[in-house]
Order: C-alpha cells, then structure tokens, then sequence
C-alpha cells in the first residue's frame, strides 16, 4: 500500500493551553492560532483567573493579543478556589464567557499556590455546575510529600476523582494531561460524562526520555512523564478514536532562563509543533484515521459545540521541517518541543 502523504481534517481545537499574559501571550499566541480555531484557556496566570470579571478582561487581552489576520476563538476557564462564588461562576456560565472551571489542587503546579485545599469547600460551586452542565477540568495530581511524584495522579484518581464522581454523578469532568493507565481506565469507566485530554509529549515520552543520558529540562512538565507501559496505554486510548478522549496539547511556555535552572520549572510549549507530532504519532500506529476524532471532533461533542467548519491540510515530506527550535520573547527565548525523531509531517500553511 503506498504511504499517506497528506490527510485533510476538521480545523482542530486546542482544549487545554496556556498562553500566559502580557509578551509572551502576544508571542506564543499566533503559534496556536495558526493551527487551531479554539483552545479551553488554563487561568493559572499569576494572579490567577477567579471571577467571571477577570476571565472577561483576559478574554479581551487574549483577543488584543491576536494579530488582525487571524481569527481564534478563547474558551475562557476560572481557577477554582476554596472561596469560589457558585453565583459568579452561573452568570459567567450563563453568559457564554466561562466554559469550564478548573481545579487545582493547592501547590500541585505552576502558580496552583491558590488552589483547592480541601475539595468538600467547593462541593456547593461544584453541585452549581452538575446543575448547569460546566464541565470541571481537573489536574489530577495529589501534593501529598509522602506520596512519590510518580504515583501523583494514580493516588488522585483513587482518593479524589473516584469519590468525587460518585458524590457528583452528573458532573461533567475532564481528567487533563493524562498520563497513566489508571486514567485511561478511569476515563473508560464511566458511563458517560468523564472525558481525558492528552499531550502530544505524553504520546511520545516516557520518563526514561527526560531522565537517561542527562537530563533534558525541556521534557520536564506536570504531571511527569511516567514508565513506557503508561504511555503505550496513552498511546491505544488517543489513536482508538474513542470520543471519550481528545487533544490538550498543555502547550505551557517558559522562558529558557526559568527551565534551564537548578529548579527549573514544569511545562513544555509545544504548540507550533502538536499537530505535526500527532501525525507522526497517529501514523506509526497505524491510525491517522482516527486523527480527525481525537484533535477535531471528540472535543467539541463533549462541550456540546459544533466541529469547525474549515480544515487543515496536514503533509508529509522526506525531510523534516523546518521548525524553529526556539522563539524570542523580548530578551528571552523559549524552546520549541522537540520530540526527538524527524518531523516531516507539518501543517500546511
Ligand atoms: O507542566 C505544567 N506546566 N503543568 C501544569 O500543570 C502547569 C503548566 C504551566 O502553567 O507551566
Ligand atoms: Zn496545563
């Protein structure tokens, strides 16, 4: 059978990106908006999006930021704290401006310091949003100091995610970032109303890629890559097509001074490559038909949203690239993901 060499989908959606505020919103924005025509956008900016108010400020920064020849839309999200008010958190949600709340739990990641203590606190804001169909985003990792980095989303999902769904049957719940069978299997035993988004990078490795022969910075976000036999898992749920599962590329910059630090900080800024990484993901597989559901289709059903109408033309070259390895941000630069073979797939412009 001869090779695929192109592939047309629907425009694809980003459900999970930080785009961060100020220069680096103005830098990094175009890199999605290229390639995608929405993004659910995270709230952790410093000082985080808690209130329909700050989200519709953002929302117009976001949109300020935007090049005039491009067109994207941002799907606002507010950081849920344990002072949330149910009654902001409806008439955002009711004015179309919020898509989904998100928790953080306190410490877990980048600037979370304000995020959920004791999950009982916000049971009012979350029985609000069973009410009203908003979808909770979760990064599901406990801070616990006993509990190893590694075992993180493993131990949530068994001591809050579980508990948590049975106590809100009819809440609509996104494990983010996936990393771990345990989520897949906790994604695939619901019975509706549980959806997972997944990385590109979690697709592609595994902790040994950040850890042997050195370590590499760049690889490094939260929650961590794991062990190969939890990225295979990823690996069959993203490439099954399964509408339960669709792309949050957690594309997160940081400047190179900040990650390349004797604690530099988690997250991967991967946007200007993610679709190309999953046309090489999904074609090693053996499944770029199931492309279109995972990074175009499965989001939008889940938030009850039309598919976009227009499409991107996906190719494939005998050589890779070119892609830039690094983008400036004012003085500083930030490193595109490089996910470590030959990217000759890429999005034609
Ligand atoms: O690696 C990460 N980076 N994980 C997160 O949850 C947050 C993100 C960030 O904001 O940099
Ligand atoms: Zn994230």
């Amino acid at each position: 059978m001869n090779e695929r060499t192109s592939l047309r989908i629907a425009r694809p959606d980003d459900w999970h990106l930080h785009l961060r505020d100020g220069e680096m919103l103005k830098a990094v924005l175009p890199y999605t908006a290229r390639h995608f025509a929405r993004a659910i956008v995270m709230p952790n900016l410093s000082p985080p999006v808690t209130t329909t108010a700050m989200a519709y400020a953002y929302r117009e920064r976001i949109l300020a930021a935007l090049p005039s020849a491009m067109t994207f839309t941002p799907l606002m999200t507010l950081y849920l704290t344990d002072t949330t008010d149910a009654g902001d958190v409806r008439a955002g949600a009711k004015a179309g401006l919020i898509s989904a709340v998100k928790l953080y739990p306190a410490g877990a990641t980048t600037n979370s310091a304000h995020g959920v203590r004791d999950i009982e606190r916000v049971h009012g804001v979350l029985e609000t949003m069973a009410e009203i169909g908003l979808p909770l985003l979760v990064h599901g990792e406990v801070v616990a100091d006993d509990v190893d980095i590694f075992d993180r989303e493993a131990v949530f999902i068994d001591t809050v995610l579980f508990p948590l769904r049975e106590r809100f049957p009819s809440l609509k719940i996104v494990l983010e970032h996936v990393t771990t069978y345990q989520g897949v299997d906790f994604v695939m035993a619901a019975d509706g109303g549980t959806a997972g988004t997944i990385t590109p990078h979690h697709l592609i490795l595994n902790r040994n890629a950040m850890l042997v022969g050195g370590m590499r910075p760049h690889y490094f976000c939260l929650p961590v890559a794991k062990r190969e036999a939890h990225r295979l898992a990823l690996r069959k749920a993203a490439t099954s097509g399964d509408e339960r599962f669709f792309l949050g590329t957690d594309s997160a910059p940081h400047g190179d001074g900040a990650k390349q630090s004797a604690c530099g900080c988690a997250g991967i800024f991967n946007a200007p490559v993610a679709l190309a990484c999953l046309a090489h993901v999904f074609e090693e597989d053996g499944a770029l038909d199931a492309l279109e559901r995972f990074a175009s289709l499965n989001g939008p059903k889940f938030y009850a949203l039309e598919p976009n109408r227009d499409t991107v033309m996906l190719e494939k070259s005998a050589a890779p690239g070119p892609f830039e390895a690094q983008i400036d941000v004012g003085t500083d630069k930030v490193t595109v993901f490089d996910p470590g073979f030959r990217l000759c797939w890429r999005v034609r412009s």
